[in-house]
Formats: C-alpha cells, sequence, structure tokens
C-alpha cells in the first residue's frame, strides 16, 4: 500500500475502509438493540395451533464476536499498514522484514563464510560438514541435470566425477564451468561428409583401438575433425570438445549414437551460475567436484 500512486487513491482507500466498519457497526447494533425487536413480538401472528410467524433475535455472543471482530480491526489498523498509504504505529513493512532477515543472517553466518572463503581447496575438502553442505547445494541447483550424485543422466548430461573433464577438471576450469556456464557447439556434419558420414562414424568408434591408420575414414576425419578433437582423438578442452579416443562418452559411443552426433550435431549448454549462486556456494562446489 505504501507505493500507491497518489495521495488521492491513498485517502480513497481509507475513506471506504472506515465507511465500511462504521456500517457494519451501525448494521449490527440496529439488529440487535432496535426497539422494532421488542414490540413485534406483540403482534406475531399464530397459523396453527403451535406454528407462528417468529423474529428471534440472534444469539448475543455473535455480537460480542462482531464487536471483537471490528476492536480487533481498529487496532491492526492503527498498528500495521492498511490504511492506504499510512504505513502505522510500527511502521512494519515486507520490505523491512527481508531486510531484518539478511541483517540476521549476516550476522548469524558471516564469520562461518569468512573461514570457507579464506580456507584453502584441501582444507575444505577434508571437512567433512562443509562437504555435506556443498553436496545440498548440488542437490538443490545441479541434480536436475547431471544427476542425484553428479554422475551424468540421459546421455546428455556429463558425468562430473569421472577424470574426463570435457571443459577441464583443474579447480579454475570448473570454476569457470560453473560462473560462466558452457555452450558447446558441434555443427552438423551431414552435408560436408555425405557419403563418408558411415565411414567416419566408424572411424571414430574404432580410435580408442589405435592402429586404423587404413581407415577408409582416417581421410574425412583427419580433413574436418583434427581441429576440435585432435589427430589421435584426445580432445581439446578449450573448445571443450570431448576426448573420443577413450570409453567415455557423453552422447554415448555406440555406432548409431556416434551417427547421430555426426548427423544432427551436437550442442550442449551448461548454464551460468554466478548470478544463482555466491561466491562461497560456488567456491564450496568446486571443492566438492576437484576432489
Ligand atoms: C569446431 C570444433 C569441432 C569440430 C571441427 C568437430 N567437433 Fe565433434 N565435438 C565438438 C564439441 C564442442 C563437442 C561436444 C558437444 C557437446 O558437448 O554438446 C563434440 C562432440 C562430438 C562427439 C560426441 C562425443 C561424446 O562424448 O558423445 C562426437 C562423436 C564427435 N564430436 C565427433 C566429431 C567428428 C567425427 C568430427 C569431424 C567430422 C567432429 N566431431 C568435428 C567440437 C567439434
Ligand atoms: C540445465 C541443466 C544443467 C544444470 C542445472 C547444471 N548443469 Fe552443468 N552442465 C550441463 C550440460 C548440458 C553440460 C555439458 C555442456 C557441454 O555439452 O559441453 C554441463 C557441464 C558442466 C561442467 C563441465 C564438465 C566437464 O566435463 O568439463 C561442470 C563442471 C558442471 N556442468 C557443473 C555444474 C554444477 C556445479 C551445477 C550446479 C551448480 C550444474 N552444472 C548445473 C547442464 C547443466
Amino acid at each position: 500500500m505504501a507505493d500507491l500512486p497518489s495521495g488521492f487513491w491513498s485517502g480513497w482507500i481509507i475513506v471506504l475502509t472506515l465507511v465500511s466498519l462504521a456500517g457494519v457497526a451501525w448494521l449490527s447494533i440496529s439488529i440487535y438493540f432496535s426497539k422494532d425487536a421488542e414490540t413485534q413480538a406483540d403482534h406475531e401472528p399464530v397459523w396453527d395451533t403451535d406454528l407462528k410467524e417468529g423474529n428471534n433475535a440472534p444469539p448475543m455472543w455473535w455480537f460480542w464476536m462482531l464487536f471483537a471482530a471490528m476492536i480487533f480491526s481498529l487496532i491492526y489498523l492503527m498498528f500495521f499498514p492498511g490504511l492506504g498509504s499510512y504505513s502505522g504505529l510500527l511502521n512494519w513493512s515486507q520490505g523491512s522484514r527481508v531486510a531484518d532477515s539478511y541483517a540476521n543472517y549476516e550476522a548469524t553466518f558471516a564469520d562461518s563464510r569468512q573461514v570457507i572463503s579464506d580456507a584453502s581447496l584441501e582444507e575444505l575438502q577434508n571437512d567433512l560438514d562443509l562437504m555435506a553442505t556443498a553436496e545440498r547445494i548440488f542437490t538443490r541447483e545441479c541434480s536436475p541435470c547431471h544427476g542425484p550424485d553428479g554422475r551424468g543422466q540421459a546421455a546428455m548430461f556429463p558425468n562430473l566425477h569421472d577424470i574426463d573433464w570435457q571443459w577441464g577438471g583443474t579447480p579454475e576450469q570448473i570454476e569457470q564451468s560453473i560462473r560462466q556456464g558452457r555452450n558447446a557447439i558441434m555443427i552438423s556434419w551431414q552435408q560436408m561428409l555425405g557419403n563418408d558420414l558411415d565411414a567416419v562414424t566408424e572411424y571414430v568408434s574404432l580410435l580408442s583401438e589405435g592402429n586404423n591408420q587404413s581407415h577408409a575414414g582416417k581421410a574425412g576425419y583427419d580433413q574436418n575433425c583434427v581441429v576440435c578433437h585432435g589427430p589421435t582423438g584426445d580432445g581439446n578442452q578449450l573448445l571443450g570438445a570431448p576426448r573420443l579416443n577413450d570409453d567415455t562418452w557423453l552422447y554415448g559411443g555406440d555406432i548409431d549414437s556416434i551417427r547421430m552426433s555426426l548427423t544432427n550435431g551436437r550442442f550442449g549448454v551448461m548454464p551460468a551460475f554466478d548470478q544463482r549462486l555466491d561466491d562461497v556456494q560456488i567456491k564450496l562446489l568446486v571443492a566438492l567436484l576437484a576432489r
């Protein structure tokens, strides 16, 4: 109410509120204490031996309940915001409640947050309580995609506990993945490879075995893929190009999945969290994942 656009509307609401309160007061008093109610009883018609028109007054405790509610409303409106833009004697507002709880939060946790900020990653990793806190943050923020234990899911969201990092596994690289997010770009190769697509697919699936120098897909791979995935399929963390010569696959390492990766391209998006989490939370997550 405190942000009503003009004094007129505030005044209008004050008048409406007070007039309706007075109206309710007048109505209930007139029902309970009008003289009519008593005189009427004298000329009530009786139709049958005991069927007569009645006008029984509602029980008196209803009146006292209404009365108490009205007194409560008045007291409430005196102390709390409710009458137009009048903010009440207590100056209470939802905004100040939020500010209060922030101040409270700061006072309670400032020290332990400072401890976390100053600690090294090893110290954090050795503190089981803090790691449990980090796991809770992970469950809340990251599990929907990376799975409850961070081991990836749906052949779409990477396992974060293997040694195979797409964008790098140093604390700095992990922190960057979390803060800035990551946008992987691998275009579709269907046009470019044409008839060679199947051969290249097979060549990729054989990369882990080495000794495939005479394979029909090698030329297509060397020409198109080496820039990002490297001549032997080691990948490139700067580009987020995954290693192709091991058993860890983001989207699947069977022939069909690889063919799908080449046909449609892959565009994995890791959202940025630097607006959503604060420095302490991010540091805890980095400690958790860099273990
Ligand atoms: C511009 C760099 C770039 C080039 C060139 C490129 N890739 Fe990729 N590739 C990537 C990136 C980045 C990803 C990760 C996509 C993601 O995470 O969504 C990827 C993912 C893949 C995957 C999925 C791996 C997995 O773990 O599931 C396969 C397979 C693949 N590339 C094969 C190839 C082949 C074959 C070629 C050549 C025809 C090629 N790529 C060319 C950047 C590239
Ligand atoms: C909306 C889904 C989503 C959420 C939520 C999400 N991620 Fe991711 N994350 C992804 C995807 C998809 C990738 C892979 C991007 C790619 O293909 O390169 C990824 C990649 C990563 C990587 C890089 C992995 C590597 O191998 O280099 C890290 C680290 C990471 N996420 C951490 C987190 C953390 C920590 C959280 C929680 C704060 C989180 N993610 C929340 C979808 C998500």
